[in-house]
């Protein structure tokens, strides 16, 4: 049997079907190849060097053997908890969305004896609090993966010391390692040195793969096992994406043509970049790949470090039900945005509309068919229109949803993002911005160590009274 897969198409960004002006023309497309080309080699080049860790997340055998050693002692439980944020969470939310059925959590018989998921990466008291008192009494059958590289970030911190004191006063302290697997850093920060002293479970954030490059290590990889999603053939989805935007040959390598459209649009005037799924199973993929492109490609300076203040707006949308919400924007406001449309050949279940009443046999054209024909006619119809505009469209195919296209797509996303972060100038794998914010919050919680911060910061906290109405 074919093995399913993911495939990006792109004719509906060049000049024969948008013009000269909106479209890329086959010179163009030559240019961008002749640019990209070379990044493609030295991408390869310091991959094998060792320098872009997160490609050797599909090989990773040590680090499945232990995700599923864990998953196997815990996957009794009830409940399964994850507490991170950002690269410690939308990737786990990402794969329970694509690959779990939607009524999963309500439905006993759709989990298959798998564990409720909740994944927490917020600090919204009335959530917290409505969560804790549902859980109050499950405390015994619920487990709590905390998932922190640094173990500092202010919101995994808080929802963990939390819930450690509730399972404290409610277990007792000895039960703390039953209840709670800690993935961190291997060696150092806050999250290594309480594992170590409690003795958790734990599992590993490899050494030099950002948060957002990591759902692919036990990072992502422990919820989803727990959760039964097959890691193996996500896994090795990803290693079959790696030998494609391996190819050298620009025309051949999805990631290459990806991320060179990307940056031909951005350089003209079009650096909003819409992911819209068609597909309810894929829409949190857009989460990820929103922290994935936002966090790497915007920055302030490039690698010689001149400003440059650059990076695309990553916006998420979802087919069809934003059609109802966004497209007259995208349709007729400005043209400054690039299409990424998820469609999906074949549906895993699917449904036939019900009968249209006598009295509207205007809805009878509906009746009969299935609802995989009409989403993917929403997809084609709401793309011919966007054409018609002139807006550049690509769309990503997947034979199917399932874990070996996931990890295919989560690949090709990296790898497209590390090429766009060549194609700009910058160094895609930081994210200065986001360790001040992280800085700011504790400064501002009274942390002694960022005391200068916090005098800095301090006359932001009250409004001023000029400029409230
Ligand atoms: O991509 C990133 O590096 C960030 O989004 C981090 O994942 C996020 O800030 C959480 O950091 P940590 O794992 O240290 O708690």
């Amino acid at each position: 049997m074919k093995t399913p897969q993911v495939k990006l198409y792109y004719k509906n960004v060049m000049d024969e079907m948008l013009g000269k002006e909106h479209g890329i023309t086959k010179e163009q497309l030559n240019e961008l190849a002749k640019k990209t080309n070379p990044f493609i080699e030295q991408l390869n080049s310091q991959r094998k060097a060792g320098k872009i860790r997160y490609r050797d997340l599909p090989y990773q055998t040590e680090t499945v053997e232990s995700v599923k050693k864990i998953a196997g002692e815990v996957k009794d439980c009830e409940n399964f908890v994850v507490l991170g944020i950002g690269g410690s969470a939308l990737g786990n939310i990402a794969l329970q969305t694509a690959l779990n059925p939607y009524m999963y959590n309500l439905d006993d018989k759709q989990r298959k004896g798998c564990p409720r998921l909740f994944v927490f990466d917020n600090v919204d008291p009335t959530q917290i609090k409505s969560f804790l008192d549902w859980v109050g009494d499950k405390l015994d059958k619920t487990v709590f993966n905390v998932i922190s590289k640094s173990g500092r970030t202010a919101e995994t911190a808080s929802q963990f010391m939390t819930i450690c004191d509730m399972l404290e006063q409610k277990l007792g302290e000895n039960r703390l390692k039953d209840q709670i697997v800690a993935t961190t850093d291997p060696k150092a920060g806050t999250l290594r040195k309480i594992t170590d002293k409690f003795g958790f479970r734990n599992l590993e954030v490899p050494d030099g793969v950002g948060g957002r490059f990591s759902v692919l290590s036990a990072v992502g990889l422990l919820s989803a096992a727990v959760c039964g999603i097959d890691i193996d053939e996500l896994l090795a989805g990803a290693a079959e994406m790696d030998k494609k935007v391996s190819i050298t040959d620009f025309y051949q390598n999805p990631a290459a043509v990806n991320a060179a459209i990307n940056w031909h649009y951005y350089t003209r005037g079009k650096n909003i970049s819409v992911m819209m799924p068609y597909s309810y199973e894929l829409k949190d993929l857009s989460d990820w790949y929103r922290q994935l492109w936002a966090e790497s490609l915007g920055k302030t300076k490039d690698i010689n470090g001149n400003e440059i203040f650059v990076g695309p707006t990553p916006v998420k949308a979802l087919g069809a039900t934003d059609q109802h919400s966004q497209v007259q924007l995208y349709r007729e406001g400005p043209n400054n945005k690039l299409f990424t449309l998820l469609a999906v050949e074949e549906f895993g279940s699917d449904v036939v509309i019900g009968n249209a009443p006598d009295i509207a046999p205007e809805l009878a054209v509906l009746s009969g068919q299935k609802f995989s024909k009409l989403l993917n006619s929403e997809k084609v119809g709401t793309e011919y229109a966007l054409l018609a505009s002139k807006r550049p469209c690509l769309t990503v195919t997947f034979d199917k949803v399932c874990p070996h296209t996931i990890g295919q797509f989560i690949y090709l996303f990296e790898a497209t993002t590390s090429i766009a972060g060549m194609l700009f100038n910058i160094n895609a794998y930081d994210q200065p911005a986001v360790e001040l914010g992280k800085d700011a919050t504790l400064a501002l919680m009274g942390s002694k160590e960022y005391s200068d911060l916090a005098k800095k910061i301090k006359p932001f906290e009250k409004m001023d009274s000029r400029f409230v109405i």
